[in-house]
């Protein structure tokens, strides 16, 4: 038996603020999917109202609040709207301030993100389709789940009974997690930072997964594809979401999504094995994926099927199926 944290809707006070009432309206309309299916972690607002330009995402019981401003130096949000977000969720939820969690996206800061912000090492549980998983809301930018993948992970683990499965820039290898505990006979997770693989395997011992099965490598992708295509390894399942951009001390250069998309997929083709599928994915907006580039692959647009019922803008990602085509 799985226990979700997933309170009653308050009697809050707040009956005449836009903002309470669209959360509490779409949170009513997730809490019923969300018992259904094992899961206490969900976009409870995402940017619905112009006036309110932030996103505010339900993690067991806290709320991770996201500012997005259109200026490179602001740290913090305005105080006009910490307020009235502060009000909205004690009406909707009873939450006490310490319970939300602050961050702001400003544009242009995009190679930030694996900034660290604190050190508090507050990890709590959370469930996502009956699986656990590590959440920190005060460390990092990031929370430990893009929840925005929710539906990608739950179509690739609806594949992966009895299969071989590749996580590229694993993070907290949610991908994996989900894959194995669904029958994958064998997953392997990368990604370039310590600190996600620890995590990436605390998520594994949270769910009982056996590390022999299911690997975590250190790695700058780009450079471990040019050796598992060596080694003549393959795999039934490719996952590949890469960040938009990232820049590390690791690497000697810049990843750029748009740039270094090609060569990823060329590289992971020859690891398929007969009837094995890339899942590719980008959050970049303003990504081109040029298809006639890969003239012996299948390619197929699915970013309708992967976009969650609590993501309202179907702007959050997009996602492809790639196979090597029938010769
Ligand atoms: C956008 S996240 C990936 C999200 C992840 N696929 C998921 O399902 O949660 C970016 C991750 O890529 C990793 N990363 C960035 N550049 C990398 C590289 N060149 N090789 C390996 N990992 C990389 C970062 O450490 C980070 O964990």
């Amino acid at each position: 038996m799985i226990k979700l944290t997933l309170p009653e809707i308050a009697n809050g006070e707040d009956k005449s603020s836009d903002l309470a009432n669209r959360i509490r309206k779409n949170y009513r309309h997730v809490r019923k999917w969300a018992r259904r299916t094992g899961t206490d972690c969900f976009r409870i607002y995402g940017r619905d109202i112009k006036e309110f330009p932030v996103a505010i995402d339900f993690y067991a019981g806290r709320f991770c609040v996201q500012y997005f401003s259109s200026r490179s130096d602001d740290e913090e949000i305005p105080s006009k709207y910490k307020d009235e977000i502060i009000k909205a969720l004690r009406s909707v939820f009873g939450a006490e301030e310490d319970l939300i969690y602050w961050r702001t996206r400003a544009k242009y800061k995009e190679t930030r993100q694996y900034e660290k912000l604190e050190e508090t090492k507050e990890f709590f549980p959370v469930f996502e389709y009956g699986v656990k998983f590590l959440i920190n809301l005060s460390d990092y930018l990031d929370t430990g789940l893009f929840l925005d993948h929710r539906e990608t992970r739950q179509m690739v683990a609806s594949m992966s009974k009895g299969k071989r499965v590749l996580n590229l820039f694993a993070y907290t290898c949610s991908f994996s997690v989900h894959a194995a505990l669904a029958g994958a006979t064998f997953t392997k997770s990368v990604d370039m930072s310590n600190t996600y693989c620890l995590w990436g395997r605390n998520n594994f011992n949270l769910n009982s997964l056996p590390a022999q099965n299911n690997p975590i490598e250190r790695a700058d992708c780009l450079k471990f594809l040019n050796e598992e295509i060596r080694s003549k390894t393959t795999y039934d399942i490719v996952v590949i979401d890469p960040p938009t951009i990232s820049r590390s001390k690791k690497m000697e250069d810049l990843f750029d999504i748009q740039i270094d998309y090609l060569s990823l997929i060329e590289k992971a083709l020859p690891l398929l094995s007969k009837d094995g599928v890339i899942f590719f994915s980008t959050n970049s907006r303003k990504f081109l994926f040029n298809t006639a580039y890969f003239k012996n692959c299948t390619i197929q647009d699915i970013s309708s099927k992967t976009i969650p019922l609590d993501f309202h803008s179907s702007k959050i990602h997009r996602c492809w199926k790639i196979k090597l085509a029938e010769v």
